[in-house]
């Protein structure tokens, strides 16, 4: 195994941004900055299955979203009603599994049955990859509804950082390794705010529409350089 291929991240979390600003750019409706962005994140999943990533996590839709105008909304919804329909199976064939963290019950119901039938028909025991849809997804949202089942349950004994990860929305996904972040915005907006405590971060200039292969291949390359610490000391000087 070379360097480059040990030091891929486990998790790779992706803060797609910069759709608008792509499309403004172009004089078009935002929702069609959307659309573009949609076909990126296709090119992005296979070509973070063929670098041995693991878990790819996105950030399609924050619960902070809602605040868009209702057509953008209501675009968004169409768009991945259209995607939860059209892609399942071609998830199933290259053998990634779909997942969602957010609070979905808050989606339409039709969308929701879609959302679910996907994560049905792709729940392989082994697979090449896991795609986690962070749909209506806040990190805030996450800590204070594991604050809250942990309160009706009646929990009493010690609450520990372990206990306590088991009442988020995915407690088996290890935490984001590495966090990348679009359209030059350097912020987290609420994204796995709980998993991100040591996750390395990158922040690419491209608009989400544009980020290829290429750029994720710069930001695979400069997390290989990190140097992890986790509070300790420098590696070697202890
Ligand atoms: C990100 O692109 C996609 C979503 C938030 C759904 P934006 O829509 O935020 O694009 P900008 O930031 O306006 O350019
Ligand atoms: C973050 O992008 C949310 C998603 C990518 C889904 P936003 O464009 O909504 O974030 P802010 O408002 O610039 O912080
Ligand atoms: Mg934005």
């Amino acid at each position: 195994m070379t360097r480059e291929e040990k030091s891929v991240p486990v998790h790779c979390a992706i803060i797609m941004d910069g759709n608008g600003r792509w499309a403004r750019k172009r004089m078009l409706p935002r929702i069609l900055g959307h659309r573009a962005g949609a076909s990126a994140l296709v090119r992005i999943v296979r070509a973070a299955a063929e670098r041995g990533i693991r878990y790819l996590s996105i950030y399609a839709f924050s619960t902070e979203n809602w605040k868009r105008p209702k057509t953008e909304v209501l675009g968004l919804m169409a768009l991945f009603r259209s995607y939860a329909r059209r892609k399942v199976q071609e998830l199933a064939k290259e053998n990634v599994r779909l997942r969602i963290a957010g609070r979905i019950d808050l989606f339409p119901q039709d969308l929701r049955d879609l959302l679910e039938y996907a994560q049905k028909e792709t729940s392989f025991e082994n697979p090449r990859m896991t795609l986690i849809a962070c749909l209506n997804y806040g990190g805030r949202q996450e800590i204070l509804d594991a604050f809250r089942r942990i309160r009706e349950e009646g929990y009493d004994r010690e609450l520990d950082e372990e206990a306590f990860r088991r009442y988020l929305y995915l407690p088996d996904i290890p935490d984001p390794d590495l966090i990348i972040r679009t359209s030059g915005e350097m912020r987290l907006s609420n994204f796995w705010l709980w998993q991100a405590s040591y996750s390395e971060l990158y922040f690419s200039e491209s608009l989400w529409p544009d980020f290829d292969e290429n750029e994720l291949d710069k930001a695979l390359s400069a997390f290989s350089k990190r140097e992890r610490r986790y509070g300790n000391v420098q590696l070697g000087t202890s």
